[in-house]
């Protein structure tokens, strides 16, 4: 694997006739990542993975800060799972003209944001709009593999796509979780003991929601059983349990027809920040 930390060399090193698939993250990787990283390869010739941590996609300076950072575990792991290249900035190089510039920025997302995370964390989208847009840019990828873990981010994110009109693949891997349920994040690593036992409980009234939908209960009651439940832990604080359109991303009103049809929540766990969903089984029409 090739670690290169300037734009202009990895353009130069990635070989053109080859199909490539492009894994960005933000490092601190676990297995969740090298699904991804493993989905890109089973399907492409090349795998070209980022760690960048974008000042422009945290709404709270102490989140940024305290980001866990391991590049030297993450660029074993990425190699020891079959990662070609990876791209290892700093801020400069992914933005050379400033952090306020970027034809991605000024993307007007509409319903796509106006709920969950996009209404929880004024401007964390725009920012991943801005450095996933400069990200394409630089690696030109064939496919960008995502993760379904970030479910609104992918919806944001194929919505950017068609705005800019680029050429690109979206590929969404499903959520890796820890034997207990929980889904595998960045931010688990900053859980204590006590925390990180409470954390299982997420994917649990997330399991609890999901069965009552599919045993036809009413939306509105299950989400508020869900936030009663993890708001009555005392190290748990839930920010939101939404059911939603997993295509427009509106809330669900009992009776839509939908597609995907997914439960999301966001709680905070400490000082930690986690997100979590999953999409619901809906009996063929
Ligand atoms: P990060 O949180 O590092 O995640 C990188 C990719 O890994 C995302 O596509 C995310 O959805 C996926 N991922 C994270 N945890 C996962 C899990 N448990 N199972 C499956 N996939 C998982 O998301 C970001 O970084 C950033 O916003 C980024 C897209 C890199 C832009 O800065």
């Amino acid at each position: 694997m090739r670690i290169l930390k300037k734009a202009t060399d990895l353009r130069k090193a990635l070989p053109r006739k080859k199909s490539i698939a492009f894994v960005p993250t933000m490092g601190a990787l676990h297995a969740g990542h090298m699904a991804l990283i493993k989905a890109a390869a089973d399907s492409h010739d090349l795998v070209v993975a980022s760690i960048f941590v974008n000042p422009t996609q945290f709404n709270e300076r102490s989140d940024l800060q305290k980001y866990p950072r391991t590049p030297k575990e993450d660029a074993a792991l990425l190699k020891a799972h079959g990662c070609d290249f990876l791209y290892l900035p700093d801020v400069a190089d992914v933005y050379p003209d400033g952090m306020k510039k970027n034809a991605a920025k000024n993307i007007d997302f509409g319903p796509l944001t106006a709920t969950m995370e996009g209404a929880n964390r004024p401007g964390h989208f725009d920012g991943v709009a801005q450095v996933v847009s400069r990200l394409l840019e630089i690696v030109e990828p064939d496919t960008l593999v995502l993760g379904q873990k970030d479910y609104q981010q992918v919806a944001v994110i194929r919505a950017m796509i068609q705005r800019l009109d680029l050429l690109v693949r979206v590929l969404v891997v499903p959520t890796v979780r820890e034997f207990d349920g929980l889904a595998m994040s960045s931010r688990n690593k900053l859980l204590n003991t006590d925390e990180r036992a409470a954390a299982a409980m997420i994917n649990r009234q997330l399991a609890a929601v999901v069965a009552g939908l599919a045993a036809g209960w009413p939306t509105q009651p299950l989400e508020q059983m869900a936030l009663s439940a993890l708001g009555e832990h005392d190290l748990l604080d839930p920010e939101y349990v939404q059911i939603f359109d997993g295509d427009t991303l509106l809330p669900y009103l009992d009776g839509d027809n939908v597609r995907e049809l997914v439960v999301a929540t966001a709680v905070r766990c400490g000082d930690v920040r986690l997100i979590d969903n999953r999409i619901v089984d809906l009996p063929n029409p």
